[in-house]
This record gives C-alpha cells, structure tokens and sequence, in this order.
C-alpha cells in the first residue's frame, strides 16, 4: 500500500466487495458510461502515482499469469508491468510451445491449473470466444488481451482513455472519428467501434473493399443510433476528422498470400497527406506498424501512438486493481 502522504484520494484499500471484484473483462459489451469514467478516473490516479512514485504495493502478494497464445509485445509487456508497478508479480508464458498445451492440452485444463497458482489470467488467443471460454472454466477474474479477430477490449479502454487525455475529457461527445486499414481483421477497432458507441460520436471506416468492417459490428453501431459511413478513399474524411485510428493489414488472418499483398500499401499516412488534416486532431494505432504511418510523422505532436501505449499501462495497472478487489 501507499503510504499516508503518497496515498490518492481514491477508494484504493480493501474493497473486496467493489462491483469489479472477481469480475471477467471479455467483451466492451460489459461496459457503460459510468464505468468507463470510473475506470479512466482509476487510469488517470494510476498515472499520477507512476509519475511520482514508480511503483507501489497495492497488490503486492497478487500474482498474475499472463497466457499468450499469441505473439505480443505491447499487450504482454504492459500487463507485466502493470502487475509489477503494483508490487505483484506475473508468471509469464509466451511460449506455449514450451507448455503442456504443446501436448494436446485444452484451453479449459490450462486455465485451471494456473488459477491454482494465479489470482488473475490474461489470455491472448487465436480463436473468437476463446476468452468466454476460459473464463467458463476459471473461477479467477480473466482478462481477454484478444480473442483471434474478436475482441480486444483492454485496447479499447486505452485507446478511449487516450482520447480523453489527449483531446479533453468530455470531449468526446461530437467527434469525427476516423477507423483506417483493416477493418475486417482487425480486433482492435471491432471494440473501439462498439466501445464508442457510448458517446455521441460519428464513426469514418475507410478501407479497401475487402477488408471492410464486419456486418455484426455495423448493425451493432446502427442499433445504439450511432451515424457510421463507409469510404475507401481517406481523402474524404481527412479534413473533419478528430481522430485517425490507423491499423496493420492482418497478414496473418490472410487465406491466400496474393490477397493481402493487393492490400498491405493500400494506405500509408506522410507529412504530406496529413496537411489536409486539423491542427487539433491525433493520429492513433495499437501497434505494431508495419509501413501504414510513415516514420517522418512521428515528429509531428498529432502523433499520439507512443503516448497512447504509455496511457495503456495506467489502464491495465486500473483494471488489474480493480478485479482485485483494490479500486
Ligand atoms: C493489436 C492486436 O494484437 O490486435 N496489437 C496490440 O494489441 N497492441 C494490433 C495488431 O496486431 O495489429
């Protein structure tokens, strides 16, 4: 625990009987506007106690085991140092060639046995629902870190709170914002496009026509009275939008080679494009790039991507705590 003159004027101590105690983070479904703005006033704490003290004991004696079946760096890293700046401590696999799950073992079986070591699991995996799966057989909190081309809700809580750091709070009511690339594959926008749906926002998708966002997403948006509108050229909508959420084209999700090399350049931001956009405007992308923003745009301050991976830290440290019992 903080100590007295260190400690933030939150509900951090023991609160096992907070509304996130136990609780699993599958889908941003979960999710209301309360939620969200106590989840970024958390975020937003976490990041002040980083700032001026490091790291600190809240969950020391927790430990977490973080499972991924696929690879990682950003997502991986950060919840290990999200546990760690708590003062608890991870049992890493990234690997699972080196587990037993090599050997044949079922997603549910893993679960289990780790659950006997762990307080809390985070899972990256590569099929949809294997998240729900999971947490069907635990009966510890499980965090989905990406379910194949599903979900990938701790990303969308970063990528919101990134918004409202970056842009001011409350703003967020009355933006453009603008979805680019991969549309289809990509995890990531599949839940910002949903989490969004909690304000009063207006979604761009621009995107090859083969790579378009899912119909189930669309009609989801639809459904919360959300306006949407498809493009493929970024021209269109470069000068109204607020922010641009650039992704990878998938290459892994590609059946047939020939089709995502038609498409891996279909887009590529320079300093040169970015003229026709607004001055008060950022550029976003989970990361990793692979040639879609050029790297001379990273100078310019519209260029949050590295900022949006460090707020990503403050968000899972939040989530952590709070399934924990400790916000
Ligand atoms: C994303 C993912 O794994 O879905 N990365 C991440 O978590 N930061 C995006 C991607 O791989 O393109």
């Amino acid at each position: 625990m903080p100590t007295e003159s260190q400690s933030p004027h939150l509900p951090f101590g023991d609160n096992t009987r907070a509304a996130w105690y136990g609780q699993d983070i599958l889908s941003v479904k979960q999710f209301d506007r309360a939620d969200l703005e106590y989840i970024f006033g958390v975020a937003h704490e976490m990041r002040g106690m980083v700032e001026r003290i490091g790291t600190f004991d809240l969950l020391k004696g927790k430990i977490l085991a973080n499972l991924f079946y696929e690879p990682s760096t950003r997502t991986a890293s950060s919840f290990m140092a999200a546990m760690q700046r708590l003062g608890g401590s991870v049992i890493p696999i990234n690997e699972v060639k080196y587990s037993s799950v090599s050997k044949g073992e079922s997603l549910g079986d893993t679960v289990r046995s780790l659950e006997c070591y762990a307080d809390v699991i985070v899972l990256r995996h590569p099929e949809v629902g294997s998240a729900a799966i999971a947490a069907e057989a635990a009966s510890k909190p499980v965090l989905n870190a990406g379910d194949g081309v599903g979900e990938h809700p701790t990303q969308a809580l970063l990528d919101t709170f990134t918004i409202f750091e970056e842009l001011g709070e409350g703003q967020i009511d009355g933006m453009t914002v603008t979805l680019l690339g991969d549309l289809k594959n990509g995890r990531t926008v599949h839940s910002l496009a949903r989490l969004l749906t909690l304000y009063d926002v207006k979604l761009n998708y621009v995107s090859p026509d083969i790579l378009k966002m899912p119909q189930e997403v669309k009609d989801e948006v639809a459904e919360k009275g959300i306006p949407q509108a498809e493009f493929t050229r970024l021209e269109d909508v470069l000068p109204e939008t607020d922010v641009l959420y650039v992704t990878r084209v998938q290459k892994e999700r590609f059946s047939d080679p020939a089709e995502y090399e038609q498409v891996k350049n279909a887009f590529v931001i320079t300093p040169e494009i970015m003229q026709s956009a607004k001055d008060e405007m950022i550029v976003m992308h989970p990361l990793p790039r692979v040639g879609e923003i050029s790297t001379a745009f990273d100078t310019d301050p519209r260029a949050a991507y590295f900022r949006q991976m460090e707020y990503g830290l403050y968000v899972r440290m939040a989530l952590l705590a709070m399934v924990l019992g400790k916000a």
